[in-house]
């Protein structure tokens, strides 16, 4: 029967007869599949791991700073890369949804391809890639993802020629979280939800600017926050806000006032190919929007989308 120290065991005897005394290179998201990829590859090979956390400016609040932290009280030998300004220029003036993940897949792939340029003599790349990723690769939205549908662009960049090493191939995700609390991971990083690769851009209906990335990020934070201290935040499968690209009309003493509107989203799901909207208590949600309008300067209306998936999706974009 399968158990995660049994799988620790060997895949690290496996890992280091594999990588012996190379390099390796390793992109962490902050989700749970690069974080526990990364920790087998350093029980294995240890400062030879060389991981790379892009600060891409479309992060939740605090969580680029709050995420490095714990990878490095883990051990990990780990950079930080802030390349904010560079996401900002490339998304500038786009609306498209489309055009908006093209132009950070490109931006990633520069910026990641540049940090293992600094790597000098890497052999590996380590990619956190799951069973269902290989069985669905459909679905994959993840970097790697990202890579392969820009790879043609101006040729594959050079960490692409690099030999691919994923130890959670054969694992539901269930499996590595239980990899993950065994080899002693954060459970701050192990039980957070799903966030897409594009982050915040794909929550901001619209072009994205670095003012309307600040907003978002306070409206998300209240709304995250507030789900951590009301013990909702484990019942629900992914959460977030979305701004939208209307102003709506409110009232200020007596003067009318045309300010942004906010969506928040709630899931429960299984895989997050279907999804129910969360049946959230109202009090919470009365909480939350009174919070957001109060706290947060130019929006003045909060709605909760209770649409489910199918048809809906679960990101707007
Ligand atoms: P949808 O919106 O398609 O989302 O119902 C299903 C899951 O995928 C995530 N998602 C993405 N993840 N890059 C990602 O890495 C993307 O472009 C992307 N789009 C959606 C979404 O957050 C949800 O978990």
């Amino acid at each position: 029967d399968w158990t995660p120290d049994q799988f620790i065991e060997t895949t690290v005897a496996d890992l280091k007869e594999q990588i012996g005394t190379d390099k390796v290179i390793l992109g962490l998201s902050g989700g749970v599949d690069s974080s526990v990829a990364a920790m087998l590859i350093h029980q294995a090979i240890g400062k030879n791991l060389y991981c790379i956390f892009v600060d891409n400016g479309l992060l939740r609040r605090d969580e680029f700073e709050g995420v490095l932290h714990s990878y490095k009280d883990m051990g990990l030998n780990v950079k930080g890369v802030d390349a904010k300004d560079m996401f900002y220029t490339a998304l500038a003036g786009l609306s498209d949804p489309e055009e908006k993940r093209k132009a950070i897949g490109k931006v990633f792939i520069d910026v990641f391809d540049q940090e293992s340029h600094l790597v000098e003599d890497a052999k590996w790349l380590g990619q956190g890639t799951i069973y269902p990723d290989v069985i669905e690769s459909v679905s994959v939205k993840g970097p790697s993802a990202t890579i392969k549908s820009h790879h043609n662009v101006g040729g594959l960049p050079d960490f692409m020629k690099l030999k691919v090493v994923e130890p959670l191939k054969t694992l539901f995700k269930d499996e590595v979280r239980l990899v993950g609390k065994t080899l002693g991971i954060d459970p701050a990083i192990l039980g957070r939800h799903p966030f897409p690769g594009p982050g915040l851009a794909i929550r901001i209906l619209g072009d994205v600017t670095p003012e309307k990335v600040a907003i978002l990020q306070e409206v998300d934070h209240i709304f995250i926050k507030s789900l951590r201290n009301s013990g909702l935040y484990d019942q629900v499968w992914q959460a977030g806000a979305m701004l939208l690209p209307v102003q709506s009309v409110g009232v200020m003493g007596d003067e009318r006032t045309y300010e942004r509107v906010v969506a928040l989203r709630a899931v429960t799901s299984i895989d997050g190919m279907t999804a129910d909207w969360s049946h959230l208590p109202y009090e919470f949600l009365a909480d939350v929007s009174n919070e957001i309008i109060n706290k947060v300067r130019g929006v003045n209306r909060v709605v909760y989308d209770i649409s489910s998936k199918p048809p809906a999706t679960i990101e707007w974009e």
